[in-house]
């Protein structure tokens, strides 16, 4: 058995009203200054949070900067802004760029390493900022990894900073904050988790633990997230995505994701494509790819899916990519790069940038090189 080493969050609060239980529970924690990063989205939901905390007496500042996915220069704005507020504690209350922008800040508030010295794995020093994550998307698991990805525009390629010390001490998880997530950002970010399942479960490194959780995070969101992209309001399919997108992220800190992720980031970092759609695109193609190295984890996944048993396992386990592709369609989601007006002639510029992402490529089930990844790009455009 590999071995396996896993931080979660000392605590997580998962269920209606959790904000409002938030609230309490930073009143009575002694911190005094918080900074809370958020969206434009987002803030008028949290209005309520905020005046709770501002009648306790704590000091509250919120920065709205953060526009898409982050950058490292991103990054420096919102660490100066915090640092001249003097935070004590620090909220991530948004979807994954918030929350990692939130994490990262933490980690580095008061250490003195800069930005370019800690990328890669295990670089961070300490933490000593207090840090809660709140997120209002299901997708990203960043509430409960420790995990931040930052696009670096020095190369424009996306940075992975992993460290146990970017784990938030709490991560409150309400699925009301995510009702009124429109329909597609609904299903790129739950196919985003469901990719965190299905690479952990078929990871080169996957563990008993995890294997677990991935296959029950792969069962709630393909049998919730139509539900969910059909009617937002509906709170039972918005709380078992919230659930699912919790049990993804817990798939991220001990086993991680493989190569939809890595082919995955070019997309996002040429071509600005949100990364759950990247993944959302790439996933049928990769798992094509993958499923002959390891016939059995697909017919898991299959199974976990609900599709009709094949005559073999293989055919099953095929079952499980077609009901995943129809799934997308009628998420109303792309299937090609072309329908992202991604052209073919630059899949050999995004393959150079995926076969650098080497800490993901590693943990592929099936080893890939260069042409491979070209092939997987041709087959998706
Ligand atoms: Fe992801």
């Amino acid at each position: 058995m590999n071995k396996i080493i896993i931080h979660y969050p000392k605590r997580l609060v998962l269920g209606e009203k959790s904000l409002e239980q938030l609230a309490e529970d930073y009143l009575v924690s002694g911190y005094k200054r918080l900074y809370i990063i958020t969206v434009p989205p987002v803030a008028g939901h949290i209005k309520a949070f905020k005046d709770r905390l501002e009648t306790g007496g704590i000091m509250v500042q919120t920065d709205i900067s953060l526009k898409g996915e982050p950058s490292f220069s991103d990054f420096r704005g919102v660490l100066t802004r915090c640092r001249r507020f003097e935070a004590d504690s620090i909220a991530g209350i948004g979807g994954g760029s918030v929350m990692d922008v939130a994490k990262l800040v933490a980690a580095v508030l008061y250490s003195g390493q800069g930005i370019e010295s800690i990328a890669g794995n295990g670089l961070l020093k300490d933490r000593k900022t207090h840090l809660v994550c709140v997120p209002t998307t299901s997708g990203t698991g960043s509430e409960v990894s420790p995990n931040v990805i930052l696009l670096d525009e020095a190369d424009r390629l996306k940075k992975g900073i992993i460290s146990p010390c970017l784990v938030p001490d709490w991560a409150y998880i309400d699925p009301e904050l995510t009702v009124s997530l429109p329909p597609e950002i609904t299903a790129y970010t739950a196919i985003d988790a469901l990719t965190h399942c299905i690479e952990a479960y078929t990871n080169r490194y996957a563990h008993p633990i995890i294997d677990n959780i991935a296959i029950e995070g792969i069962r709630l969101i393909c049998r919730y997230l139509k539900k969910a992209f059909d009617n937002g309001r509906d709170l039972e399919a918005r709380s078992k995505l919230a659930l699912g997108s919790v049990y993804g992220g817990m798939c991220l800190g001990p086993v991680n994701t493989a190569a939809v992720h890595a082919l995955a980031y070019p997309l996002g970092s040429e071509f600005k494509i949100a990364h759950g759609l990247s993944n959302a695109l790439l996933l049928p193609y990769v798992m094509e790819y993958n499923l002959g190295a390891s016939v059995s984890r697909y017919y898991d996944i299959a199974k976990a899916m609900g599709v009709n048993e094949g005559e073999t396992e293989k055919d099953t386990a095929f079952n499980g990519i077609s009901f995943l592709k129809n799934l997308i369609r009628e998420c109303k989601l792309p299937l090609r790069l072309s329908d992202l007006g991604i052209s073919s002639s630059v899949i050999d510029d995004m393959a150079q940038s995926a076969i650098k992402v080497q800490r993901l490529l590693q943990n592929n089930i099936r080893e890939l090189n260069i042409e491979d990844i070209k092939a997987i790009y041709r087959m998706a455009s």
